[in-house]
Order: C-alpha cells, then structure tokens, then sequence
C-alpha cells in the first residue's frame, strides 16, 4: 500500500502562483490535494488542470448545496474534470445525492461522492437551534452518513473522534475523510478534538486531510514523511 496516498493535503492558499510553490516543494512526496472553494475561485478552476498534468488526485471540496438537478450538473463538472473525490451536502437530502449519483456515474464511474454530514463549526446549542431536532450533534451526523449510505454515496467527511462510530452504522467500506489531524511535533492552530496521524487511523480513518501541519512546516517534504512513518506505524506496517 502506497500510505502517501491517505494524505490528502489541503492546499488551502489565496492564490495559483503560492498553491504551485506548494505543490513543487512536496514533489513526488505528496500525490493527493484538496482544492477548497478559495483556491478554485481565485485560480479561476485553473489549479486543475495543473495538478492533473503533475500527475496529482484532487479532491474538489466544494460542497455542493442545492436541487437535485443544479448539485448533479455541478457534480458532472467535477467528474469531467476528473476529480477523483468531491463533496456534497448530505442535508440536501437522499433524492439530490441520489440524482448526483446517478449523473455523476455517467462520466467517471471511479469518482468519490462523499458528504458533509455537521459543519464541525457548529455547536451543540447551534445545532439544535437551526434543525429543531431532538438528536445530538453526533446523532445527527450518523443519521446524515446513514442518509449519504443509503444514496449511494461512497463516504463522509468527518472528524477522527467520529470515525469508528460511522463505519460501525455505514460499513467498513464507507469511506471516512478526516480533517483536524495533527502530528504531536505541529501547533493545533485552530482545529478542535484533533488526533494524530497513528491514531487517526487506527481509530478508522480511511483519508486524513492535513494542512497547515505540511504547508506551513519550513521543510514540506519532512513534515510529510515525518507523517507517512506515523500513519505506517499506526497501519502496523512497519
Ligand atoms: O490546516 P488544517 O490541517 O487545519 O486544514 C484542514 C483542512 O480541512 C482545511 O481545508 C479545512 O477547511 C478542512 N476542514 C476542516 N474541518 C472540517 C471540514 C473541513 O478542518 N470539518
């Protein structure tokens, strides 16, 4: 198993010239990106093409919100642009995941769907203000990866700490994409109920996405290898 290829990094930059820089500095360390909606903006999608001609996967999270037929025609750019990973709201409901499926399946047969279950930025309290829901927070996003399941969605993006619990609701085979992965050498910054990269995927996590840990490290590439031994560790490989 290629371990650099459960890295995704998150290229999360304001523009193509210092997202290239990136990308050049990790070589062939890193072979898995996340383009977020800044840098697609601001690249004007152009970050694309230059990561598919370095070779690179991309997964587009753009989280798409909308009727099912405006999130599908979206989803058809995404598969054409052969993003091998993008993401869809999953409180847009079981028929908008469906048809993005469905249209999306036409193109590019191998493309991840996966789903935003819980914004990680909402609390408790402001959870239950929006959705008037008598479910916890947790509660609520197994019902949306059960929900993205159902749809036939291959995974959810989702934090370490929920991981174990989704597989054991959705399967093994459900995808889990985990954010607020931080080795014990890097800051924290802003990330909350954060893991390291052994435990992350010792706790289930199929994907971690790592930003600012690499991106901002003053040697890429070392940060990046420092965090492929972690994952082997914690896969038992080595
Ligand atoms: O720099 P850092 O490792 O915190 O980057 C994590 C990436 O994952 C960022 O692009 C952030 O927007 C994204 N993300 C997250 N938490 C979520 C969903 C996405 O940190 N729940």
């Amino acid at each position: 198993m290629d371990v650099r290829e459960k890295i995704i990094i998150a290229l999360d930059f304001p523009t193509e010239e210092k997202a290239k820089a990136c990308v050049e500095s990790l070589g062939e360390e890193a072979v898995f990106y996340k383009v977020g909606l800044e840098l697609f903006l601001n690249s004007q999608g152009k970050i694309l093409e230059y990561l598919r001609e370095k070779g690179k996967k991309i997964f587009l999270d753009l989280k798409f919100h909308d009727i099912p037929n405006t999130t599908a025609m979206a989803s058809v750019f995404a598969a054409k642009k052969d993003v091998v990973m993008f993401n869809v709201h999953a409180s847009g409901g079981k028929k908008m995941m469906q048809k993005v499926i469905e249209e999306t399946k036409k193109i590019n047969e191998a493309a991840s769907v996966i789903a935003v279950t819980i914004l990680t930025s909402f609390s408790e309290e402001e959870i239950q203000n929006v959705f008037q829901s008598k479910l916890s927070l947790k509660e609520l996003a197994i019902h949306f990866a059960s929900l993205a399941k159902e749809a036939g969605l291959s995974g959810v993006v989702c934090s370490p700490w929920e991981a174990a619990d989704i597989k054991k609701v959705c399967g093994e085979s459900f995808q889990t994409v985990c954010p607020g992965v931080r080795p014990k050498w890097s800051a924290t910054n802003d990330q909350e109920r954060i893991m390291t990269p052994k435990e992350a995927v010792q706790h289930g996590c199929d994907y971690l996405v790592i930003g600012r840990p690499v991106t901002k490290h003053e040697n890429p590439k070392e940060a990046m290898r420092m965090i492929v031994k972690e994952v082997e560790e914690g896969l038992g490989l080595c």
